[in-house]
């Protein structure tokens, strides 16, 4: 028999099996997030990670991040059974027909991303596949530069491919920090970049088994999809710079309010209405990072590129934008107490990473200002960067009771519901700036409120 046919009957009998057995390689917040929602829709799944503390952990059902709805899947999938976690990649490999890897490929001082994970992780999976000797799809969900799957990953596994024992697909994640069960539940979009049909075919039946009803599914080639991923995110990261741009001049122009710009441009359907919320700029693991990977890759080809770069800068900026807002008021001065309502990247999470309240709170500090912050998540991460150089506050009438000016850097619910009241009653002077414009400025025309993109 020719390991062609032999191979041929193995995807067939892979292909019809009903449920899948899944492992994901790589507990991070996509990884635990996806092995999850696989566990939760019925499909036996093995997590693992090769961070002992992080599986013994997550055995007790403890995650090591926050995010909506995570603890409560993973107490029900632990409670049912449905979920393995080890840190045992034989096991988990020999008992698993699929496997997606999401290690992470941190970003390096370069601009460049650290591949090291994920070699780590395909050498030791290559090891093992090779005793097991029984097809097994690889789907890679960490995010590479544009033929990394070309040119890293496939040669590995080149004598495993030519068996046809082993396909891999690059499979990119579109989830938000904050949504990440809903993205997976509902993607907009799934990308399969096989390396061969069969791959692709295989990944595109699972994916009609979670989903019942297939979403739209484009089918290309791995480095079609890994671009696919670095586009997206450059492609809302300059939206978010644009916005920031024209916020930044209708601060100049009495009486222009950017959100009445940013609706009325929404409109328009070759626009569109999201990401066009003007703040203190983007941050967290993905946008920043993926933005300077990408003008580190186009400079191997172009050295002119021009757009991502601006996009950055407009970035890089924008933090200096809010403290110029500080100045003007003329409380950016040593001994004035500001009060820092929000330190996460964004709303819904306790991430941290490249948060511009990281740089915003570093500068305060330089100048001298006492600094209060307040967060209901993500006190415990800025705890590890500021130690005792801040004051933190668990409430936020703690936070700014007696201060010269709050500062809101993060869209907090809680805090979109503040009374102007509240802020008249406890602060010295009610100073407020608001970078990430969730109070109605008509509410709070009686108190000196400064913000983003609002001329006044
Ligand atoms: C981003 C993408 O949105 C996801 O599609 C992608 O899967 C993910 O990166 C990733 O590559 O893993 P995320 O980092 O969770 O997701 O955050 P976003 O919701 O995109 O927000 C990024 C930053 O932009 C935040 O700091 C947010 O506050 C800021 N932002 C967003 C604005 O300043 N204005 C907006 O209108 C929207």
């Amino acid at each position: 028999m020719s390991s062609h046919n032999s191979y041929k009957r193995q995807t067939k009998r892979f292909i019809s099996s009903k449920k899948l057995r899944v492992s994901v390689i790589g507990l991070g917040f996509v990884g635990l997030s996806i092995a999850l929602v696989n566990s939760k829709k019925g499909f036996t799944t093995i997590g693992v990670d090769v961070n002992k503390e992080k599986i013994r952990n997550l055995k007790k059902g403890i995650p090591d991040f926050f995010e909506p709805g995570i603890e409560n899947y993973l107490d029900y999938c632990l409670k049912s059974n449905l979920i393995k976690f080890t840190t045992n990649l034989e096991e988990t490999l020999f008992n698993t027909d699929l496997t997606f890897v999401c290690v992470g490929t941190p970003p390096k001082n370069d601009g460049t991303i650290d591949l090291k994970y994920i070699k780590n992780a395909i050498c030791d999976i290559h090891k093992i596949l090779k005793s097991k000797k029984k097809y097994h799809l690889l789907i890679i969900k960490s995010t590479v530069f544009p033929q990394t799957t070309k040119d890293v990953v496939l040669p590995v596994f080149s004598d495993l491919l030519k068996k046809g024992l082993v396909d891999v697909v690059m499979n990119p994640e579109f989830l938000r920090e904050g949504y990440a069960i809903k993205d997976i539940l509902e993607p907009h979009l799934i990308v399969i970049g096989g390396n061969s049909k069969h791959g692709g075919q295989i990944l595109e039946k699972y994916y009609r088994n979670f989903y019942g009803k297939l979403p739209e599914i484009i089918h290309c080639d791995p480095t079609t999809a890994e671009l696919i991923k670095y586009a997206n995110n450059a492609f809302l990261a300059t939206k978010i710079s644009f916005i920031n741009s024209i916020a930044n001049i209708c601060q100049n122009l009495p009486g222009v309010d950017v959100n009445v710009i940013s609706k009325a441009i929404g409109k328009d359907r070759r626009i569109g209405p999201l990401f066009l919320n003007a703040g203190p700029g983007f941050g967290g693991s993905c946008l920043p990072k993926d933005l300077s990977a990408l003008i580190n890759f186009s400079k191997r080809y172009d050295n002119t590129d021009m757009l991502f770069s601006a996009v950055e800068k407009v970035n890089k900026t924008q933090p200096i934008k809010v403290l110029n807002l500080i100045k003007k008021i003329n409380l950016l001065k040593p001994s004035k107490t500001i009060s820092v309502l929000g330190l996460a990247f964004k709303k819904d999470t306790d991430d941290i990473r490249a948060a511009t309240s990281i740089e915003i709170v570093k500068k305060l500090i330089k100048n001298k200002l006492i600094v209060k912050v307040h967060d209901p998540k993500a006190m415990d991460n800025f705890k590890k960067i500021f130690g005792n150089k801040i004051i933190y506050c668990q409430t936020v009438d703690e936070c700014i009771k007696n201060s010269d000016c709050c500062l809101i850097l993060t869209e907090w619910d809680s805090y979109k519901k503040l009374s102007p009241q509240k802020f008249k009653k406890l602060m010295k002077k009610p100073n407020i700036i608001d970078a990430r414009r969730i109070l109605d400025p008509k509410k709070f025309s009686k108190l000196n409120l400064q913000a983003i993109g609002l001329g006044n």
